[in-house]
């Protein structure tokens, strides 16, 4: 596998260490109906500019440095392919001062921004909103330790790390600024590995060194334009020239990536991976000896694997293979495709051209023969942008849903079969699995598409169980579960495409605050509420995700034996948490709290990395 390194000589690690940290009390205030003037709000968090000087990263684990050359070094002492380090691109050089196409590209970008589309005639993209509170970034944070307050941590944790990515801006945005835009950083809880449990957690917070990020931390300042909330109107148009221009002028390579690899992780073939779907998985390690987190690379899988994949692949828990797409706004507009056990893209891709219309197409579901696909009515419309002066994403009230079901080994499209199920919007899927010739998909349904990027604080998602004859009829029924504002879905891991019995939600309040988790029971389906169990994390406590760790592996064990983790931020306090909670009890009990040195914002997705999964990771 080729891991496309965008770490060189000048990708400088970043000088957290030293950088000056805010108390609590300096985070920006929740807004209110008149916010203080833009530049105060985000720059009360975000330090002086970082100077570069080079600086070699020690990695403990391998015991001498993370720089490119470590890369070539660790490939004298395996039988895998050797990393291939890119070509330095001239954007990645030491920064100098702004050339004057790029002068001219920044004076052009500022009068959008000022005159054109200022933030402040679009609420739900203005940075002094989307940023506030919780949701203000954050320095990076070495590896530092953090007392276990309350219980102990469980032995199915112990020398272990939960992993939450979530958008963190590097750059004070100039203009409006979507949730979904920030640069991607990792906050991992290494939980103490002996003991009684009792013994500190390390937490560290790094960027994911993408491209976008390491060019934009040279330029000192944004330079790509912000995917969710930039194209828009006229001024999408201007700001879509202006990226050109910096294209034809060498001041961006878009070849070399525009993700973010801020929305979720994956563990597979002995690799830990941040990802963005609008790009190529990162490879990242996290040191199993002090915490520490390093940007491996860019992966394209030994050039198998082009422009971009899903957040939200889906691993095989009895084969170890992971299935995946892409999705996009040219044909195919889907495209599918697997890896196998050992990491390696595996099959053809299978285009699917049977989606003749862009979608938001955020998760899929597999079961033991299938994958399954919603086709939502999030759709693309970039005409909408040239010749109407609208988003180039909205929702199409005049598209039916659909659910594809495709055989997870094809070749082709031809076996694929669409199911309509209208008003069926699931942004994302729970669980799948076959049962007596049905096909079982249980997700949440956003109830308000029109507001499912734009407003997110307006949608509802309930969840349902949606039921296709498959091998009769092809009849759809629909079962609602929980007429509860629930997102963020997980179960037990070692469930994943066959028939299970409990799902574990974050309760929106409103979206994309989670103020509790519930613990759904499908047994109950047809029977009204399905929820067995709720937590509330506590007046103005807001978490995320939850993410179950079982008990251990063993076949014998229930379901439900076993752990959700979360960081839990208290707005009262101003002090951010990372929670334990026993999936079994009533009330999801609180067996273990670990304080944490200074704020975690509110992110994605989670992933919990076994003491045995981090120390299989490999060197490059
Ligand atoms: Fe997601």
């Amino acid at each position: 596998m080729n891991v496309l390194s965008v770490s060189s000589s000048t990708a400088f690690p970043a000088r957290s260490g030293r950088r000056r940290r805010l108390p609590p009390s300096r985070l920006p205030p929740t807004p209110s109906p008149s916010p203080p003037p833009f530049p105060s709000v985000v720059s009360a968090v975000k330090t002086v500019e970082k100077t570069l000087e080079p600086q070699i990263k020690k990695d403990p684990a391998a015991g001498t440095s993370t720089g490119p050359r470590k890369v070539a070094d660790d490939h004298r002492n395996t039988t895998r392919p050797p990393t291939i380090a890119r070509p330095k691109p001239a954007s990645l050089r030491p920064r100098k001062p702004p050339s004057l196409m790029a002068t001219v590209c920044n004076d052009l970008e500022e009068l959008i921004h000022t005159f054109i589309d200022p933030p402040v005639l679009r609420p739900s993209v203005d940075p002094r909103r989307v940023l506030s509170n919780n949701f203000a970034p954050v320095d990076e944070l070495p590896p530092t330790p953090c007392p276990v307050v309350r219980g102990a941590i469980p032995r199915c944790l112990a020398g272990g790390a939960y992993i939450r990515n979530g958008p963190n801006p590097q750059h004070l945005p100039r203009g409006p600024h979507h949730l979904f835009d920030g640069d991607g950083m990792l906050h991992s809880l290494l939980l103490p590995a002996s003991g009684d449990g009792t013994d500190p957690a390390v937490l560290c917070s790094r960027y994911v060194h993408t491209y976008k990020y390491l060019l934009e931390r040279n330029a000192g300042a944004p330079v790509f334009p912000s995917v969710f909330s930039g194209f828009h109107g006229f001024a999408g148009l201007a700001r879509g020239a202006v990226t050109a221009a910096r294209v034809l002028t060498g001041q961006m390579n878009p070849m070399e990536g525009a993700g973010l690899a801020n929305t979720s992780l994956v563990f597979f073939g002995d690799r830990l991976y941040a990802l963005g779907e609008s790009d190529l998985p990162y490879a990242v390690r996290v040191s199993p000896e002090d915490g520490e987190i390093f940007t491996l690379g860019r992966c394209d899988f030994d050039g198998r694997l082009f422009m971009g994949m899903t957040a939200h692949p889906k691993k095989d828990p009895s084969t170890g293979e992971l299935f995946a797409f892409r999705y996009g706004p040219v044909p195919p507009f889907l495209t599918y495709f697997r890896f196998d056990a050992e990491g390696n893209k595996a099959g053809p891709d299978v285009p699917i051209f049977s989606v003749q219309q862009p979608s938001f197409l955020h998760d899929f579901a597999v079961t033991g023969r299938y994958a399954v696909f919603p086709d939502l009515q999030i759709v693309m419309k970039p005409m909408d942008m040239v010749l109407g002066g609208g988003a180039p994403v909205g929702s199409d009230n005049s598209k039916v849903p659909r659910i594809g079901v495709l055989p997870r080994y094809a070749t082709s499209e031809a076996e694929m079969r669409w199911f309509e199920v209208p008003g069926f919007n699931p942004v994302h899927a729970v669980n799948a699995w076959e049962e007596e010739g049905d096909l079982v998909l249980v997700a949440p349904n956003v109830l308000s598409v029109e507001h499912a990027l734009e407003r997110m604080e307006l949608v509802h998602s309930s969840m349902e169980m949606v039921r296709i004859d498959l091998e009769g009829s092809g009849a759809v029924s629909r079962t609602p579960l929980s007429a509860a504002n629930l997102d963020f879905g997980v179960i037990h891991p070692g469930y994943l495409g066959r028939r299970n019995r409990y799902a574990y939600l974050g309760v929106g309040d409103p979206m994309p605050k989670i103020s509790g988790v519930v613990k759904l029971d499908f047994e109950s389906a047809g029977h009204g509420d399905c929820v067995v169990a709720r937590r509330h994390f506590g007046r103005g406590c807001f978490g995320g995700e939850p993410v179950f760790v079982p008990k251990s592996e063993r076949e014998e064990e229930e379901e439900d034996e076993g752990y959700l983790v979360s960081y839990v931020h208290d707005e009262v306090r101003a002090e951010s948490r990372f929670v334990v909670m026993d999936a079994q009890s009533p009330e999801l009990d609180i067996v273990a709290e670990v304080l944490l040195p200074r704020r975690v914002p509110y992110g994605f997705h989670g992933l919990f990395v076994s003491k045995e999964e981090l120390r299989s990771q490999r060197q490059s």
